[in-house]
C-alpha cells in the first residue's frame, strides 16, 4: 500500500472551539499580537509548539498509574533511567522538569562571563541560558542550512571548518561543543551521523566535551536512515545509539521526542561534571531521583521512549510535514525544503517582501494566519532572535513561521484546513503590515513583547 497512514486509532478526543473572525480580532488586539497571550481556547488549531503538546499512548497512560510517587530511590526513576540508557548510553542520567531546566543547570557550571559556546544552531532558551549567565553562544550552521529554499538532506550540519577556526582562535575560553538534533531554531533540520561524528573528532581533538541537545533524537535517526548512504537497512534505534555514543552528555526536553507533557534531563558520562549537576539539582529542582519530576511523569517518559523509536510511527510522523510542505509550495508559499521533521516553517521575509526585517514580516504573517483561520503559530526570527545582549536589534540570519505539529494530534483534513487558511492569507498578503514592539523584556522577549500594527 501507498497510502502511509496514522499508526494508531482514536480512543479519547478534544473538542476543538470554533470562533468568528470578529472575535478573532478583537482576541489579537487584547493580545496586543502576540500570540503566546491567546487562550487556547480561543485556537482552533494550535501549532505553536511540538513540546509537550503530544498525545499520550494508553499504554502512557497506564505507566502513569505505576507511578511511585517516593522522594528517594522510586522504582519509577530505574524505569525511566533504563528506558534513557537504552537509547543513550550515559553513565549519568539527571531528570529535570523540561529542557531548560537541563540547560541552566549545565550552564551555571559551564558558563560564565568569558566563556564561548559554539553549537550549530541554540535554541532560544539554550542561548538564553548561556547569556543570562554571561556567556557567548554561537551559531556555526553550514551555508546551506541558512536558506530556506536550498535544497540539502542536513541542513541543520554544524560548518566544520567554522567550528575548527573557532575553536583554535578561542579555545581557551570554550566549555564544551553542542550540536543541537533536529536542528529546530534553522527549520527542523536533521544532523548526519557524519556530521555529529565530525563534530565528536574535533571536539575530542581539542578537549572540550561535546554535548548533544537530543531533543528530536528520533526525528533526527529517522533521517539518517532515510537519506545517509549506508544507513537505510539499519534498525533507527543503533542510529540513535550511535548519534550518542559519540557524545560527553546530552540535555533533553522529554517534551519532544519522548512523547512528555513535562519532563526532561541532562545526561552526563564525567562523574566530577555530574556531582556538581546534581548538587545544583537539588538545590533547584530536586532530589536526583525525581529532579523536577513527579514518579508518573517519569513512567510516562520510560513508555513513551520505547514508542517514539517505532518506525511506522516514524515514518507517518515526518510524512505529515512533508505532506503539509508540499501543499504549501504547490500554493506558491516559500517554505523551508526539504521538510524537516517537527514543522513546516515558511519564509515569511521572502513571501511578504515590502515588509522589512525590522517590522518583523514573520509576525505579520503569523498573526494573519490566526485571523483568518484561528491557527497558532509561531514567529522564529527577528522577534525571536533580534534583540542583541546590549541593547540592540539586527535582522536574524531568517524570518521564519513555524507550524509545530504537536505528535499524534492532528489529522490529514487539519493539515488540508491550514492549507487552505494559507491560500486565504496568500489573497490579502500584500495588504499586510508589519508591527513594531512597544514593550519588551531584556531576554527572551518573544514571549511577553507587546506589538502595535503600522
Ligand atoms: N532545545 C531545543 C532544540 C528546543 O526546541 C527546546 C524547546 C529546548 C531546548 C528547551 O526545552 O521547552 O523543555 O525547556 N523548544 C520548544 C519549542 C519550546 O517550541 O520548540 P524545554
Amino acid at each position: 500500500m501507498k497510502t502511509i497512514i496514522e499508526p494508531f486509532r482514536i480512543k479519547t478526543v478534544e473538542p476543538i472551539r470554533f470562533t468568528t473572525a470578529e472575535e478573532r480580532q478583537a482576541l489579537l488586539r487584547q493580545a496586543h499580537y502576540n500570540l503566546f497571550a491567546l487562550k487556547s481556547d480561543d485556537v482552533l488549531i494550535d501549532l505553536l509548539t511540538d513540546s509537550g503538546t503530544s498525545a499520550m499512548s494508553a499504554a502512557q497512560w497506564a505507566a502513569v498509574q505505576q507511578g511511585d510517587e517516593s522522594y528517594a530511590g522510586s522504582p519509577s526513576f530505574f524505569r525511566f533511567e533504563a528506558a534513557v540508557k537504552e537509547l543513550m548510553p550515559f553513565k549519568h542520567v539527571i531528570p529535570t522538569h523540561q529542557g531548560r531546566a537541563a540547560e541552566a543547570i549545565l550552564f551555571s557550571i559551564l558558563g560564565g562571563p568569558g566563556r564561548k559556546i559554539p553549537n550549530n544552531t541554540h535554541f532560544d532558551t539554550t542561548r538564553g541560558n548561556i547569556e543570562a549567565g554571561g556567556a557567548e553562544a554561537h551559531d556555526l550552521l553550514i551555508e546551506d542550512g541558512r536558506h530556506p529554499d536550498r535544497e540539502h538532506p542536513f541542513k541543520g550540519n554544524m560548518d566544520l571548518a567554522a567550528l575548527e577556526a573557532f575553536l583554535v582562535k578561542h579555545g581557551a575560553d570554550v566549555p564544551c561543543v553542542m550540536l543541537t538534533i533536529t536542528n529546530n531554531a534553522g527549520g527542523g533540520q536533521p544532523v548526519s551521523l557524519e556530521n555529529i561524528r565530525a563534530v565528536a573528532a574535533l571536539a575530542r581533538k581539542h578537549g572540550k566535551p561535546f554535548l548533544i541537545d537530543g531533543c528530536r533524537f528520533a526525528e533526527n535517526a529517522w533521517f539518517i536512515k532515510a537519506r545517509e548512504p549506508g544507513q537505510s537497512e539499519r534498525p533507527v534505534k543503533d542510529i540513535v545509539r550511535d548519534m550518542f555514543a559519540e557524545a560527553d552528555g546530552m540535555t533533553m526536553s522529554a517534551k519532544k521526542d519522548a512523547f512528555g507533557n513535562i519532563g526532561g534531563w541532562l545526561a552526563l558520562n564525567d562523574d566530577d561534571l555530574a556531582l556538581k549537576a546534581r548538587n545544583r539539582l537539588i538545590l533547584t529542582e530536586g532530589f536526583p531521583t525525581y529532579g523536577g519530576m513527579a514518579g508518573r511523569d517519569l513512567d510516562a517518559l520510560a513508555q513513551g521512549l520505547k514508542e517514539i523509536v517505532d518506525e511506522d510511527y516514524l515514518r507517518y510522523r515526518v510524512r505529515t510535514t512533508a505532506y503539509l510542505t508540499e501543499k504549501l509550495h504547490a500554493l506558491g508559499v516559500p517554505v523551508m525544503r526539504p521538510a524537516g521533521g517537527h514543522a513546516v516553517f515558511v519564509d515569511a521575509r521572502k513571501w511578504l517582501p515590502h515588509i522589512a526585517p525590522l517590522a518583523y514580516p514573520g509576525q505579520a504573517a503569523a498573526v494573519a494566519l490566526y485571523e483568518v483561520a484561528g491557527i497558532r503559530s509561531c514567529e522564529i526570527g527577528t522577534v525571536m532572535f533580534g534583540a542583541k545582549p546590549d541593547g540592540t536589534e539586527a535582522p536574524a540570519a531568517m524570518d521564519l513561521v513555524r507550524l509545530a505539529l504537536p505528535r499524534r494530534v492532528y489529522t490529514q483534513s487539519h493539515a488540508d484546513y491550514i492549507a487552505e487558511a494559507f491560500e486565504e492569507v496568500a489573497r490579502r498578503k500584500d495588504h499586510l503590515k508589519g508591527f513594531q514592539i512597544v514593550e519588551q523584556p531584556r531576554l527572551m522577549r518573544h514571549f511577553t513583547a507587546k506589538f502595535a500594527r503600522i
